[in-house]
């Protein structure tokens, strides 16, 4: 649906209530088209930002770490200096070092290797879908999307079935650190400054460096295929292990980086299935085509907003002074929409192609478990969609109140079954 247009003096992308509102799309549109690098105040103390809307812009900053570093961090907020080694994950690391961290886990992501957990997915789709189909009136994310990629995931880290409701809730907390029914300490809050040495000022952090720590001692020097077995038994092509806190930020990444993505990815697909009852039909009649329409719903959920980097030299912009230290912010949501690079972009097409769409990032820091998430959104689509006669929505969908999330609290759905 095409957005309401927004005036550039009513531009304000560090607002939560308009994203809370899910209309931020209106703003990217204004600023693609009439300032492109658009400076951005913060209001809980940051220091602001460069928003970069526009898709070939996003992708050249992605791809030139030199000039925009994540080693400064990447979410908005600026963690002070002595806390950084404590917080830094891959994410907010770059060069040499940051290959040999990505590589330690890489070919275990990749589609040849994720291929051994095809049957597995399948039964889990299926348990996922038969048990919420036994009411025709449920919450999606709820009954569907929340607890389908948090299983996925602690099979590959292998841990206990019984952990993986606690799981979800550290995912929950963790990536809703801006919306009050969600974090235990707000970001930016007073009582959040006591946890500024963890990721996301969360004290949920500390909770899964315990556990990560817990898993890494018993799979020490063990054979284990699962991930954890594997970060702490594999070397660096580097040669130099995994300091402490890069394991606890490690494994702290996985849970958090491939949950809350993969269920709003999941949540937004259907809700825009709802909206666009003609790709439905295509998609029913099309279910050998579901790896194509996954693009199409990535591009189109846009599960991240953004990522940030920090310039580290004098830069120009759309005839903006870029200065060093200065935060610049990649929306990929808008990228996503830019006209310039996709016809029509806020049509729903599920044969769209091609569709390179940056909803992964596009750099060196490019999703690692993009192959993850795109076969764990084919498997359930295809279990899923065959087995829905009617769908449509009963209530009001709320939202993550969060300008980096793209995230769907609530989605009411009455699914008649077939
Ligand atoms: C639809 C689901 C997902 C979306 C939309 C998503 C999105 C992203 C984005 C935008 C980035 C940063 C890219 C950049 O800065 O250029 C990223 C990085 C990352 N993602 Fe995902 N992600 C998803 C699922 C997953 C899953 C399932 C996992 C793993 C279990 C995962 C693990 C990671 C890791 C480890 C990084 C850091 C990579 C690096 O710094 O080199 N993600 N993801």
């Amino acid at each position: 649906m095409q957005p309401t247009p927004v005036s550039l003096d009513q531009v304000d992308l560090a607002d939560l209530d308009v994203f809370e509102r899910g209309e931020a799309w209106g703003m990217f549109d204004t600023l693609r088209r009439e300032d492109p690098a658009h400076w951005t105040e913060e209001r809980d103390g940051g220091s602001g930002f460069w928003a970069v809307t526009r898709y070939d812009d996003i992708e050249r900053i992605d791809k030139d770490p030199e000039t925009f570093t994540s080693t400064k961090f990447t979410n908005l907020e600026e963690p002070p200096e002595e806390f950084q080694e404590r917080r830094r994950s891959i994410l907010e690391t770059d060069g040499p070092r940051h290959l040999a961290m990505r590589k330690l886990l890489m070919r275990d992501f990749s589609p040849a290797q994720l291929r051994r957990y095809e049957d597995f997915l399948r039964g889990l789709a299926a348990l996922t879908v038969e048990t919420a189909l036994q009411q025709e009136e449920m919450d999606f994310v709820d009954a569907i999307a929340a607890d389908y990629p948090i299983a996925v995931l602690a099979r590959l880290l292998d841990t206990p079935d019984e952990m993986t409701s606690k799981l979800v809730g550290w995912g929950n907390e963790i990536i809703g650190f801006s919306d009050p029914e969600y974090a235990r300490v707000l970001i930016g809050s007073e009582e959040a400054q006591q946890y500024r040495h963890l990721p996301f000022s969360s004290p949920v952090s500390q909770e899964i460096y315990d556990y990560g720590r817990t898993l890494a001692a018993e799979r020490k020097d063990g054979d284990g295929e699962d991930l954890v077995s594997k970060l702490v038994n594999r070397l660096p092509e580097d040669g130099v292990p995994l300091a402490q806190e890069q394991f606890d930020n490690y494994f702290l990444l996985l849970i958090v980086a491939g949950n809350e993505t993969t269920r709003q990815a999941i949540s937004h697909s259907m809700k825009a299935l709802i909206d666009n009852p003609d790709q439905l039909q295509w998609l029913r009649e099309h279910t050998d085509k579901t790896q194509v329409a996954v693009e199409e719903f990535l591009r189109y959920a846009s599960p991240v907003y953004h990522f940030r980097r920090t310039a580290t030299r004098e830069v120009e912009l759309h005839g903006k002074q870029i200065k060093a230290g200065d935060k610049v912010v990649m929306w990929f949501a808008s990228g996503n929409r830019d006209e310039a690079k996709f016809e029509d972009p806020y049509a729903l097409r599920l044969d769209r192609m091609p569709n390179d769409h940056m909803s992964f990032g596009k750099g060196p820091h490019t999703c690692m478990g993009s192959n993850l998430a795109r076969f764990e959104m084919r498997i359930l689509f295809e279990t899923l969609i065959p087995r829905i006669a009617d769908i449509e929505q009963t209530g009001e969908l709320t939202r993550v109140r969060s300008n980096f999330v793209n995230g769907i609290k609530r989605f009411p759905v009455r699914i008649v079954s077939q």
